[in-house]
């Protein structure tokens, strides 16, 4: 009997403070008891370190002052364990000794750079994506980082968005699943390991619906689009275990969504119970003024702290001005211990109480660094990354371009990428240079590729973006020469990312016109494009016969590269966003709703539904990516053709590798509710599955669709399922349908 009344004690207190151990759960209130109301509200103050380098660790004295006298919780863009031991060691001279966090963006590895979210989102491989997030928590872990602002879920329809990059695309199934799967490479067997660390979804919410595509830009949509696209991913980040939130710059329907309860406090903390803590964005408390959302600071203190935001970062708003709103009544001192005890309940969760020091260790830092599988995972990552867009047969010739042989006799590279070398990180790789020696270049993974009678010519051609011609000359005698010519051609690193939109996102500067004159001599081109988010580039898109797209592959982009250009991998990527034939076409995404004149074809008028100069569908379609082999999907069967609403559907096919190298098809299942409470999209990724078959080899691939497939939000926010007709559709692309079949959902039948 004993025994069963202290389980129910345990699980009470399990409840009460989550994850906490009882007697951790004992010592949080302990010291909340013990904290003054200035130190309580220290726990909701985050200060950067500096940015721009690391001595000064803290570019003013007072960060210092508050943080040896307890007025910090955490700190972001600390780098070093020197310097994270140093902060440590004077946040515990503070009164109750209460240890740091230690956050930093650390958005696709830290040491060892994997490919850019986006380009990882393009592999559709759950799992090496949930590893290369394992391997950046486990160096940056032992460099004394305990808290990811990362993963960022942001759905966006709108590649002019600078930050599509950090994402994972357009749909919110896929984003779903990459969402959960980074937030349990970050946070592994619990975060209270030490190679683990706290996962932050990000940003909350909707930030990448900007208004025209420029970043911090205004939002507004309906709750049932803001449920069925863009909450989805934070809703699995959440149920996945993420342990913070950080709320987001732009303001969604008026309300800037550091500010919004309907956000933090009715869905995220209430509907979907999640029991970490929420951070405000760089200053994003105190841009509430220049939002028009509220007065002054003080202001902005009373309405994000009322709405659930529970730590400021940097703008100090909350140390200045909650002390006085408390002593006023405008805020109740339960709002506060909410917030506290959820920061406390993370550290202690995190065993930075028994140990402050734990997420430091120089030998664990030396031996994640040089960790030659960690390294071998990049690789693997960048090559699934890779899309291989187009692959056709030259006039004159009889093979494909690609893949090319490694025999091959004169090989011309030209193109502003062949040698870059920080370019292949792209953006948010701030500690590039501890790293810059093992970057593999795209000139050294194709030289370590070719025989030693290959012949490589190299000329730049052009510049990323300046207007100068003068290098056209000596990359057109080179690719007169060659066999074939490799163009590396694209945007700059930071051309997207944090505050990059681009209103024009073709290729930059005179990139194409160096494509024309290269094509002009005639010789085969393969080229690769380099970039953080689709771009527009028609003219070399409909001319040139080899297109792969190699996005930011990070430290070993180069070796993925070449594996793919000369067969080594055959590539497998697929689209994670919609590529527009131009930007007047955008927003453009696969699974828009039908409207009541769909397109018919470009011709009719009145039937077009899109522009008179230009065609309907886009440039790729999500989900398109092409292979070396080519698969055949056949013997199309469905278990049954109604389904009750407590049922489900097995939907089975077979696929064929009909070409002559093995290949990995990722074959996808999208179905469409004909009709509903609200018009529902023309289809919709539900899932899918990856299959590796050796030429001639056939293989059933089996889907089960269950009720959850057929759910989605109605304008109150609440999950429906309603009885009605689906269409099935398997495809290797969302505009490459294959197989199709339909059900009646029925409990009736
Ligand atoms: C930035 C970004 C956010 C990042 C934070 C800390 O402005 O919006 O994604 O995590 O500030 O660097």
């Amino acid at each position: 009997m004993r025994k069963l009344l202290l389980v129910i004690i345990l699980f009470s207190f399990q409840q009460l403070f989550g994850q906490l151990k009882p007697a951790d759960s004992i010592r949080l209130e302990n010291l909340m008891k013990q904290m003054t109301l200035e130190e309580k509200i220290g726990q909701m103050n985050m200060y950067t370190g500096n940015i721009f380098g690391d001595d000064p660790v803290f570019t003013a004295d007072f960060k210092y002052e508050d943080l040896k006298n307890g007025r910090v919780g955490a700190v972001l863009n600390v780098n070093g364990i020197k310097n994270t031991k140093y902060l440590q060691e004077l946040a515990l001279q503070s009164r109750l000794k209460i240890p740091l966090l230690f956050g930093n963006d650390v958005l696709h590895g830290l040491h060892l750079l994997f490919p850019i979210p986006l380009a990882e989102a393009a592999s559709w491989d759950i799992g090496l994506m949930e590893k290369t997030a394992r391997i950046a928590a486990i160096e940056s872990s032992a460099r004394g980082n305990n808290w990811f602002f990362q993963p960022m879920v942001d759905i966006t329809h709108d590649p002019r968005w600078g930050r599509v990059m950090e994402g994972a695309g357009e749909d919110p199934y896929l984003g779903s699943l990459i969402a959960a799967a980074r937030v349990r490479g970050y946070q592994g067997n619990g975060i209270g390991d030490t190679t683990s660390v706290m996962a932050t979804a990000k940003h909350f919410a909707a930030y990448g619906a900007a208004i025209g595509g420029r970043d911090y830009n205004t939002v507004d949509m309906s709750n049932q689009e803001l449920w069925n696209v863009y909450l989805p991913p934070f809703k699995a980040a959440a149920e996945a275990g993420a342990s913070s939130f950080m709320n987001s710059f732009n303001t969604l329907n008026g309300v800037p969504t550091t500010a919004s309860s309907y956000l933090q406090r009715d869905i995220l903390k209430g509907e979907w119970g999640f029991r970490g803590f929420v951070v405000s964005d760089w200053g994003s408390v105190g841009d509430m003024i220049a939002h028009g959302y509220v007065k002054d600071a003080e202001g902005a203190a009373l309405a994000a702290v009322t709405a659930g935001c529970d730590m400021d970062m940097e703008d100090q708003i909350y140390k200045k001005y909650l002390p006085k709103l408390v002593a006023e009544g405008k805020v109740s001192m339960d709002i506060i211990d909410d917030a506290v005890r959820r920061i406390l309940t993370k550290k202690f969760e995190l065993g930075l109480f028994d140990d402050p020091f734990k997420f430091i260790s120089q030998e664990r830092w030396e031996k994640a660094i040089n960790n030659p599988g960690h390294i071998e995972t990049a690789r693997q990552m960048g090559r699934e990354s890779i899309v291989l867009l187009k692959n056709e047969i030259p006039e004159g010739k009889t093979q494909p371009v690609l893949p090319l042989s490694k025999n091959i006799k004169t090989i011309a590279l030209i193109g502003p990428h062949i040698m870059s070398v920080r370019e292949n990180l792209g953006f948010w790789s701030p500690w590039w240079p501890d790293d810059s020696t093992r970057i593999i270049t795209q000139y050294q993974g194709i030289k370590s590729k070719v025989s030693a009678n290959t012949r490589l010519l190299y000329a730049k051609g052009c510049e990323v973006s300046d207007t100068s011609t003068a290098g056209f000359a000596e990359a057109v005698r080179i690719a007169k020469q060659a066999d074939v010519v490799i163009m590396s051609m694209g945007e700059q690193f930071d051309m997207s990312g944090e505050s990059r939109s681009r209103s024009d996102i073709t290729f930059p500067g005179v990139q194409e016109a160096l494509i024309k004159a290269i094509y002009a001599t005639g010789t085969p081109i393969v080229m690769l494009v380099n970039a953080g988010r689709p771009l527009v580039f028609n003219w070399a898109a409909d001319h040139v016969p080899a297109i792969l797209y190699t996005w930011w592959l990070g430290t070993t982009a180069g070796g993925a590269i070449a594996d793919v250009l000369f067969g080594d991998y055959n590539p497998s990527g697929k689209l994670p966003i919609t590529f527009p034939r131009s930007v007047g076409q955008v927003p453009i995404f696969y699974n828009h709703l039908s409207t009541g004149k769909p397109p018919k074809n470009d011709s009719i008028a009145y039937y077009r539904t899109g522009y008179i100069d230009l065609m309907q569908n886009p440039k790729f379609a999500f989900g398109h990516g092409l292979s070396y082999t080519t698969f055949e999907y056949g013997d199309f069967r469905m278990s049954d053709s109604t389904m009750k609403t407590d049922g489900s559907i097995r939907v089975s096919l077979s696929v064929t590798n009909t070409g002559k190298v093995a290949g990995e098809e990722t074959v996808q299942l999208y179905l469409r509710d004909k009709v509903g409470s609200i018009a529902r999209p023309v289809k919709e990724l539900k899932d899918f599955k990856k299959v590796i078959l050796k030429p001639g080899e056939k293989k059933r691939v089996e889907f089960v669709i269950t009720p959850d497939k057929l759910t989605f939000y109605n304008e109150q926010g609440k999950q429906v399922l309603e009885p009605g007709e689906f269409d099935v559709m398997i495809g290797s692309a969302s505009d490459d349908i294959r197989l199709k079949g339909s059900f009646l959902l029925n409990d009736e039948l």
